[in-house]
C-alpha cells in the first residue's frame, strides 16, 4: 500500500545568534518577510502539500510561535467590533480549520538531529516532511508538494537539494549521488559542512526533508558530530546504508534566511511580489542604487 505523508515538523528550538538583538525575546522563526512570519510561510508550505499535522519542536523564548497558531480573541473581538472584516478574515485564515498543531519542547539545544527526534512520540511509524523554517523557497507548486509527489512515486526518504559554490560547501550537508531520473539523484553518502577541498560534491541540502521512521532508529543512536551536536545528517548518513535515499533538485529560489543578507534579498523578492506593494516599492527600488 503507498504511504502519504501527512506530518511534518518543524524545528524551532535554535537560539537565532545571528539575528540578536531581534531574537533576545522572540523566536528567529517569527521575523517578518513583509508581512508574514517566517515560521507561516513554511507551515502553508507543509498545508499545500496536504500536511495536516503540524509538530513543532520548541524551546525557550518561542512562545509567540505557539499564540500566532492559536485563536487570538482579544484581537478577534476588537477588528470584529471596529468593523475590520479584512483584518479579521486574515487573522482567523493562519493556520486553516483541519490543521492540527502539536507542540514539543526540546529542553536542551543539543542539535537539529535531536530535535527531529524528539518527534518520533508524535510521529510514531510514518514517513514525514521536516522543513527548516529559515530556508524560504519560492517555487510553483510548493517545494514541499514537489517533494512529496516524489515520495509518492518513489515510496523512500528524500532531500531537498541545490548547488551551491564549493567555497559555501562548510555551511551545508553535501550529498554524493549519482543522476537517476530528471532532476532526481540517488543519494550514496551524506557529510555535514565538509571544506570545500575535501567535499564529494556541490549538491547541498537546504531545509526540506522527506524522512522514513527508521531515522529515529540512527539518531538514537548516533554520536555527536560537527560542533558537538547530533545532527540529522550523521542520522541521514546511516539510513543510506540500509535504505534508498533520494535528492531531488527543486524549482524555485531559495533565500537562506538565517543570514541577514539572505533575509534582506527575501524582503526585496517578495516585497516586489506583494499584492499591495509591488508597485511603490519597485519605483522606490528604482531611486536606490
Ligand atoms: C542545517 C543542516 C544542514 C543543512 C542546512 C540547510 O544546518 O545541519 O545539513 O544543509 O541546515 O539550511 P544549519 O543551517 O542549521 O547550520
Amino acid at each position: 500500500m503507498k504511504q502519504k505523508i501527512t506530518k511534518a515538523v518543524f524545528p524551532v528550538a535554535g537560539m537565532g545568534s545571528r539575528f540578536l538583538p531581534a531574537t533576545k525575546a522572540t523566536a528567529k522563526e517569527m521575523l517578518p518577510v513583509v508581512d508574514k512570519p517566517l515560521i507561516q510561510y513554511a507551515v502553508e508550505e507543509a498545508v499545500a502539500a496536504g500536511i495536516t499535522d503540524m509538530v513543532f519542536i520548541t524551546g525557550r523564548n518561542k512562545r509567540a510561535i505557539e499564540d500566532h497558531f492559536d485563536k487570538a480573541y482579544e484581537l478577534e473581538a476588537t477588528l470584529e467590533a471596529q468593523g475590520k472584516t479584512e483584518l479579521l478574515r486574515l487573522v482567523q485564515s493562519v493556520v486553516p480549520r483541519h490543521v492540527n498543531c502539536i507542540y514539543i519542547r526540546q529542553a536542551e539545544p543539543l542539535g537539529l538531529g535531536h530535535a527531529v527526534l524528539c518527534a518520533k512520540p508524535v510521529i510514531q511509524d510514518e514517513p514525514f516532511a521536516v522543513i527548516l523554517a529559515d530556508d524560504l523557497i519560492d517555487g510553483t507548486p510548493p517545494i514541499v508538494k514537489q517533494m512529496v509527489d516524489v515520495f509518492s512515486k518513489h515510496q523512500c526518504s528524500i532531500l531537498g537539494v541545490q548547488d551551491v559554490p564549493r567555497a559555501h560547501t562548510k555551511q551545508y550537508g553535501i550529498v554524493s549521488s549519482t543522476n537517476l531520473e530528471m532532476n532526481v539523484e540517488r543519494v550514496h553518502g551524506i557529510v555535514e559542512k565538509p571544506k570545500p577541498e575535501v567535499a564529494p560534491s556541490t549538491l547541498a541540502v537546504v531545509g526540506r526533508y522527506i524522512l522514513t521512521p527508521r531515522i529515529f532508529h540512527h539518531l538514537e543512536n548516533v554520536q555527536p558530530g560537527a560542533g558537538g551536536e547530533i545532527q540529522l545528517t550523521d542520522g541521514i548518513a546511516e539510513l543510506v546504508k540500509e535504505e534508498q535515499l533520494l535528492a531531488y533538485r527543486f524549482s524555485g529560489t531559495r533565500y537562506d534566511c538565517g543570514s541577514k543578507l539572505g533575509y534582506l534579498q527575501a524582503q526585496v523578492a517578495f516585497g516586489l511580489k506583494h499584492h499591495e506593494l509591488r508597485q511603490d516599492f519597485a519605483a522606490y527600488l528604482q531611486t536606490v542604487s
